[in-house]
């Protein structure tokens, strides 16, 4: 099926690894010109010398979104870039739970992945109304559904990025621009790599026995502990497997190209059936 993205401009944000790095490639698999985000130079370099092979321009916009002033910055880059495609995508994670959290931790994971939802949208909409055509995808969490004990303030700013995707939809009614959400569930990305190494290392390189994690194993193909464990482990959901990032961009794809012009204001959970999953 030709989704009839070619020749449409889209920012990933946090697109210089991870789920966001292969977001960003698929749009250009499909014909998308990619303005690629991240802190990392090198790394945000990489990823669109990869999407410029493929015969579409990239381009690299850098900043920290949670700095004063960046989010806006990006945003009007992504605004002369020709963006009318917008992927929230950047949305650090970190574990804390009722007891240990503090304030700053709260903050941290609001001003992680809401303000930059909120800052980057904003800057960027008026030029996609003027247009009259637009996307705006925000990275919700299966966290959304299922408060994760070990991970509570992240699970709550990601509520609240779903909650925002449904008043902006309405927000932006009859203007041709929608705005929809995907909800991952457990994804093979390196930064739930390193939570799990991280986690391993902290209870004497035994497996991890907490549950409700946000990730299991990562890295790309499963060469390190037996899949099947860590799903029954961490991640047990329906469909038997652990996520790939390919999972959550051909998602995203879809709902940035305009085959879905009459799908707008959802929660579209890509997580194997583990929302809800005991
Ligand atoms: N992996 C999962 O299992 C999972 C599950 C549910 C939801 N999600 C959500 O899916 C999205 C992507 O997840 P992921 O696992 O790919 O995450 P990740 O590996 O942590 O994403 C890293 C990307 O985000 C960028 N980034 C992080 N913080 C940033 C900041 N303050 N300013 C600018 N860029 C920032 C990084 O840039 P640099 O490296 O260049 O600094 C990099 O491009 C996130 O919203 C996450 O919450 C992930």
């Amino acid at each position: 099926m030709d989704l009839r993205l070619a020749g449409h401009g889209a920012l990933v944000t946090g697109s210089s690894s991870g789920i966001g790095a292969t977001i960003a490639e698929t749009l250009a698999d499909e014909g998308c010109d990619v303005l690629v985000h991240g802190r990392n130079a090198g790394a945000a370099a990489a990823v669109a010398e990869r999407i410029a092979a493929r015969g579409v321009r990239a381009e690299v916009v850098l900043g920290d979104l949670t700095e004063p002033g960046v989010a806006e910055q990006v945003a009007l880059t992504a605004r002369d870039f020709g963006a009318r495609i917008l992927v929230n995508n950047a949305g650090p994670f970190a574990e804390h739970d009722w007891e240990s959290s503090r304030p700053s931790d709260w903050r941290a994971a609001f001003e992680g992945n809401v303000l930059p939802t909120m800052r980057v949208s904003q800057t960027l909409l008026p030029s996609l109304r003027a247009y009259g055509w637009g996307r705006v995808i925000t990275i919700g969490s299966r966290a959304v559904r299922t408060p994760l004990p070990n991970m509570v303030a992240y699970s709550a700013a990601k509520a609240a990025v779903v909650n925002m995707t449904t008043s902006l939809a309405r927000h932006l009614a009859g203007t041709g621009v929608t705005a929809n959400c995907v909800s991952p569930g457990v994804i093979v990305s390196p930064s739930m790599y390193r939570m799990f190494e991280q986690r391993a290392a902290s209870e004497d390189g035994g497996g991890a026995s907490q549950s409700g994690t946000e990730g299991g194993q990562a890295g790309g193909p499963m060469d390190g502990p037996d899949e099947a464990d860590l799903v029954a482990e961490y991640a047990p959901n329906p469909s038997g497997r652990l996520g790939r990032p390919e999972d959550i961009a051909v998602a995203v794809a879809y709902l940035a190209s305009p085959r879905a012009d009459y799908v707008n204001g959802i929660e579209l959970r890509v997580d194997g059936g583990i929302t809800g999953t005991p």
